[in-house]
């Protein structure tokens, strides 16, 4: 797979939109501001394919980024923003439950979790549905740079632990700074790409 050959298929509000392949696909859910766009970015070593912001609330459409024909990474908006009306929370709620439920080629949703804290009950949520529809969690712990290795083992641990991963689930600790946890996160897809992790 040529990871040069990325771009932004198409920024979708409705499944009509959504892109008329059977390629496999691979959601990154998580609440606003967690760095699901960084995430996307770093895996492809491109700085500003997915837009970032230090203002949560970036990511507002299901943005469908194909990866050489062969894969593609669906950037969803985050929850739990406070500051988002109530009636644009439904509508990304509803967009997100669409897509998530309906879409046959989604091979395995990621949640990704903020590691300097504790998953809240709307990661839990998306957790447990996430196990139910693919068999099991693929957790990435992002902005792992931002804190002491001492303290670092100990958040990992508590993450772990408060989301109950089992030996099925996978968990990868990540940083789209540095690009920690970057090989390990490749190594799930392509392996989720050849039909199983
Ligand atoms: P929404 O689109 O609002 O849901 O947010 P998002 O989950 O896509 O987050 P985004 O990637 O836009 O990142 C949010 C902020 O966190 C940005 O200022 C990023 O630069 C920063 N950030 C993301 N990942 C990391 C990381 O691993 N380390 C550090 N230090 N900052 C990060
Ligand atoms: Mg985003």
């Amino acid at each position: 797979m040529n990871l040069h050959n990325a771009s932004l298929y198409i920024s979708a509000v409705a499944p009509a939109q959504y892109p008329p392949s059977s390629v496999c696909e691979i959601a990154l859910a998580g609440r606003s501001n967690v760095g699901k766009s960084s995430f996307l970015n770093r895996l492809l070593n491109r700085k500003n394919l997915a837009r970032t912001s230090s203002t949560p609330g970036k990511t507002a459409t299901l943005n469908f980024y194909n990866i050489d024909n062969a894969l593609f990474l669906v950037d969803l908006p985050g929850y739990g923003y406070a500051k988002v009306s109530k009636e644009e929370k439904k509508k990304w709620a509803d967009m997100i439950d669409r897509y998530l439920h309906t879409r046959t080629q989604l091979v395995q949703t990621f949640l990704l979790v903020d590691v300097r804290h504790l998953p809240t009950d709307d990661d839990l949520a998306m957790l447990n549905w996430i196990k139910s529809r693919h068999g099991r969690a693929v957790v990435i712990l992002t902005k792992c740079d931002k804190l002491k290795k001492s303290k670092l083992e100990g958040n990992i641990k508590d993450a772990v632990e408060h989301m109950n991963l089992s030996e099925d689930d996978v968990y990868i600790p990540f940083s789209s700074e540095t690009g920690l946890g970057r090989s390990d996160a490749w190594k799930i897809i392509n392996s989720l790409m050849d039909g199983g992790i």
